[in-house]
Formats: C-alpha cells, sequence, structure tokens
C-alpha cells in the first residue's frame, strides 16, 4: 500500500535520560546527562525527559541543568501523582530555557491499583486529577499518563483520562508498561481510548511501550497506524527489564517506510549513530551486533552473493544507507600528522560540540596519544572527549602507580593519589592480582569500600597497539556509578575506570550532603 498524502508529522519524546537511565547498570552522572542531552537536542527529538526530580536531588540537578541548557527541545520532569513530586519537578523546571512539561503517572490497572497503590478505582481517578490541576498551576504543559494501561479496563482509562483533561492535560499518554500487548491489541487499544475520551480532540495521544516480548517497536509503530502523535522511546532501547521502545528503530521505520505508515519525525536520521555510541559510551551497556540500524553488522555484508549485489547496486540488499544513519564509510585517518583542523573537523563529524578550552586539552592528549599508536581512530577519539567532556570532577587524581606481580608471588600494588585539596597520600595493599592490590590500596586511601560490581576490560579497537578500555561499576549505599578508564596500559586503564567511578561516588555524595538530602529512590 502506498499513501501519497502529506506526512502526519509523530513527535519524538525521548527518556533515555530518565527510563533508560533506571535500566540497571545505566546510571549516568549529571556531566553524562548534560552530554547526552546537547546531543538529543542535535537529533531533535521534540521532548526530552531529564529525569525524575523527586528520586534524588541529583536527579533534580541533572533536571534543572539540562532545562537551564537546552533550547531545541522541550525538556520534561516525571512525576508521581503527588504534589511533593510535582514541586520538586516545579523547582527543576523553574528556569527551563523552553517552556517545559511536567509528566505526572498513576497506575490505572487493577493489579497496579489493587496492591500497589491501595487504592480504589474512584481514588485513583480523583487523584490523577487533583494532580494535573495541582502542576497547571504552574506549567501550561501537562502530560499525564496511565501506568499499566494495557492491563487496565479501557473504559476506566477514558474516565481517568477525561477527568486529567478537564484538569488541564495537554497530552494523554497510553503504556504498555510491562511490554504486554500484541500489535493489533494495542492498536486497537488506541484507537478506542480516543474514540472513547470525552474531549480527546483536545489532547495529543502518546504511547510509551516496554520490550518484554521484543514487541515495543512494532507496538508503538501500530499505536502510530491508530492515531497516536507521540512516541516515547529510548536511544539503543535501554531501559527498565528488557528496555523500551527503540528511538533509532521508530526513526528509521518512519523515514524508509513513509510510503505505508504517511507519518514522519522531524529527527536528524544522521545524528543516530553518534546518539548510540554516546549512550554506550556513558552507560558501557554494548548494543548487540546484530541490533537494526546501531548494531556492528546493521550494514555489513558479508556473503559474496550480498556483497556482489551491493556493489553493483546498493539497493539489492540495502533500504537504508549507512549515511543516512550517521554512519561514515569513507573517512581519512588520523595519526600524529594530522592537524587541529582534521582535529576539529572530525569532532564535529562525531558529533561533539566542545568548549575551546576543553578542545584544547584534548587535542594535546590526541597528540600524545598519536605518537603511541599509528592511527588515532574514531573509537579511540570518542574515548578521549568523554574522558574530558563527561567526567565527574576529580575529587581523587591519579599521580602515580605501581604493581608487582607473578605466579610464585602474590602481588603488590601501590598508589599516590592527589586529593582535590592538594594532599597526596600513597598506599601499598597485597591483593590477588595486579588489580585486587590496587583497588584495595585506592579503598584504603578512600576509606570505603564500595562493592565492585562489574569490571570489563576490552580493546577499543583491533590489533597490538589497540588501547585498553575498562569500565566498572561499583555500589555504594544501594547508588550504582559507572566509571570508564582507557590507556595503552591495561592496569592504567583499570585504574582510570575505578577512579572515574569513586569520583562520580564522591560527587554524588558531596552534594547530598550540600543539600542536606538523602536519594529517596520511587
Ligand atoms: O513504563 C511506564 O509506564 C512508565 C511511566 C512512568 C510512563 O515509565
Ligand atoms: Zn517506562
Amino acid at each position: 500500500m502506498t499513501n501519497s498524502g502529506t506526512p502526519r508529522r509523530i513527535a519524538i519524546f525521548d527518556t533515555t535520560l530518565r527510563d533508560g537511565e533506571q535500566a540497571p547498570g545505566c546510571s549516568m552522572n549529571p556531566q553524562e546527562k548534560l552530554e547526552l542531552a546537547r546531543r538529543l537536542e542535535k537529533l531533535g527529538v521534540d521532548v526530552m525527559e531529564a529525569g525524575f526530580p523527586a528520586s534524588s536531588p541529583g536527579d533534580l540537578e541533572s533536571v534543572r541543568a539540562i532545562a537551564g541548557l537546552i533550547k531545541g527541545s522541550t525538556v520534561a520532569g516525571l512525576c508521581r501523582s503527588l504534589e511533593k513530586d510535582i514541586d520538586a519537578a516545579r523547582e527543576a523546571l523553574a528556569g527551563a530555557a523552553n517552556p517545559p512539561r511536567i509528566h505526572i503517572f498513576l497506575a490505572t490497572s487493577p493489579v497496579h491499583m489493587e496492591y500497589k497503590l491501595k487504592m480504589t478505582a474512584d481514588q485513583v481517578a480523583e487523584q490523577a486529577a487533583a494532580a494535573v490541576k495541582y502542576a497547571k498551576k504552574f506549567c501550561s504543559d501537562v502530560e499525564f499518563s496511565a501506568e499499566d494501561a494495557s492491563r487496565s479496563d479501557p473504559d476506566f482509562v477514558c474516565r481517568v483520562f477525561a477527568g486529567a483533561l478537564k484538569a488541564g492535560a495537554t497530552t494523554l499518554n497510553i503504556p504498555d508498561t510491562v511490554g504486554y500487548a500484541m500489535p493489533a491489541e494495542f492498536g486497537a487499544l488506541v484507537k478506542y481510548i480516543r474514540e472513547h475520551t470525552p474531549g480527546a480532540e483536545k489532547a495529543g495521544f502518546s504511547v510509551h511501550v516496554h520490550n518484554d516480548l521484543g514487541l515495543a517497536v512494532a507496538n508503538s509503530l501500530a499505536a502510530i497506524e491508530n492515531g497516536a502523535d507521540q512516541v516515547e522511546c529510548t536511544v539503543n532501547g535501554i531501559g527498565e527489564r528488557a528496555g523500551n521502545a527503540s528511538l533509532e528503530e521508530i526513526v528509521m521505520a518512519l523515514r524508509v517506510r513513509r510510503d505505508y505508515l504517511n507519518a514522519d519525525t522531524r529527527i536528524d536520521t544522521t545524528q543516530i549513530y553518534g546518539a548510540s555510541r554516546l549512550v554506550t559510551q556513558v552507560t558501557g551497556v554494548k548494543v548487540q551486533p546484530n541490533k537494526a540500524i546501531v548494531g556492528e553488522n546493521a550494514f555489513a555484508h558479508e556473503a559474496g552473493i550480498h556483497q556482489h549485489g551491493v556493489l553493483v547496486n546498493r539497493a539489492t540488499y540495502e533500504i537504508m544507507t549507512p549515511e543516512s544513519v550517521g554512519i561514515s564509510t569513507n573517512l581519512m585517518v588520523l595519526g600524529k600528522h594530522s592537524g587541529r583542523h582534521a582535529f576539529e573537523d572530525r569532532l564535529k563529524l562525531l558529533g561533539f560540540t566542545v568548549d575551546p578550552e576543553t578542545q584544547e586539552k584534548i587535542f594535546t592528549e590526541f597528540k600524545l596519544l598519536a605518537d603511541k599508536k599509528k592511527v588515532v581512530n574514531d573509537r579511540d577519539i570518542e574515548a578521549l572527549v568523554m574522558g574530558f567532556a563527561a567526567a565527574a570532577p576529580e575529587t581523587w587524581t591519579l599521580d602515580h602507580w605501581a604493581v608487582n606481580t607473578g605466579s610464585a608471588l602474590g602481588a603488590s600494588g601501590t598508589i599516590r593519589l592527589r586529593h582535590k585539596d592538594g594532599a597526596f597520600q600513597k598506599l601499598v595493599s597485597l591483593g590477588d592480582g595486579p588489580i585486587d592490590s590496587i583497588y584495595k590500596s585506592i579503598n584504603q586511601i578512600i576509606g570505603k569500600e564500595p562493592e565492585l560490581e562489574l569490571y570489563e576490560i576490552g580493546a577499543i579497537t583491533g590489533g597490538s597497539s589497540s588501547q585498553g578500555e575498562t569500565m566498572v561499576k561499583i555500589a555504594w549505599d544501594d547508588r550504582r556509578y559507572n566509571g570508564r578508564g582507557v590507556s595503552t596500559d591495561i592496569i592504567e586503564s583499570s585504574i582510570r575506570a575505578y577512579l572515574a567511578a569513586i569520583n562520580a561516588m564522591e560527587w554524588e555524595l558531596a552534594r547530598n550532603e550540600r543539600s542536606g538530602r538523602a536519594p529517596s529512590g520511587t
């Protein structure tokens, strides 16, 4: 079927910084969130949900910083249907550069109302309307979500939506919170709710779909076919459990099959790959190689017959070009003879906007690296930029380290760190291998013993001159912190990663102490 009319504009509501960040192991520090927010703006998302301000002082501060910075997208903050949550969102969004959005949710399914909320249906309907009315006093753009809508009585959702609309909601969101719906069923639900909510013509309809059965994108597209105006999604599909609907898949399905769906977005698709890489860098969560659009193999043609076809005419086996999603296939290699211009051009091409001072520092590091490695590729450059642009401020800085290890002896690790107040501390520990001994020394210096939940080491690129990249996740006081370290020496990359995670932890602890608040969670 071919649709020839003007395509309907579908709004992209990105929740990478909120639902995505809630996923296990996907926590981000405030600098990383800011960097990602800039990238989402460049991508052209209509709305970015920057966080859940009432959940922790850190989240509130991040939403505040993002809202103050972003001009090209609407910034939203999530709230439960509680005045204290709405007050936190209001505080976080007060200095927004653009008119912001308050996003309120309350569950409408029998199982959530009975066991989680311990509320009757009447109480839920009443609380939803009251929360929207309260938010409306401070913000003209209010979205209401009926959590677990796909397992709710559709007529009850219509009733709650009608109340929310009367109270001033401008967007009504139908979440498939547990990824339970089937595409045709979900499409029909969206249509039914639109047609049976009194006053529906006054609101925009949104969907928010999780991927527990691998149907998040299919369900989102079915919803669009049935009248949804907005889809909520995340870059790389990160999110609670099996994740959320993947932004890049929805956007490219709409772009490639505009003829069929007669709908499109305003996303600059050439920014997709850069955004995906940034999310991988920030979270340490890699995308599977065969992931649609952004996986390593998404545009790889192994089989001879495919290669032949693509060489003769790319359309034989490619329904979109790698360039259309921002994958460059014809780039000059950078090395020690590359000048400032070539370097700056590559930063731009990779989608980074860096202030001149940071750019200078990165360029110096690039030159040092280019002296050690013949070829500096895009992954090396990403790692360099992330080390400067998205790292937490350093409470502890590495001064020097040494390890002694061997099969007959145990290992001993010496480390000297500089505290931000200028004092140096040095310690030696014995351990079960070089990394263990060094990490023990660091723990003793900082006076804390965070749990090491993940330690992963790999090569940034192939070949023996590749840099080692280490990812660690540590847990302290029920919060998780990521650290990434890169070096041509794998022990040093491990130390840098651990210190980065510790600095992210110390930063949050200091912020909490300053604000006198403890994280409250959801
Ligand atoms: O999955 C969900 O229902 C949510 C809501 C808060 C929209 O994330
Ligand atoms: Zn969700």
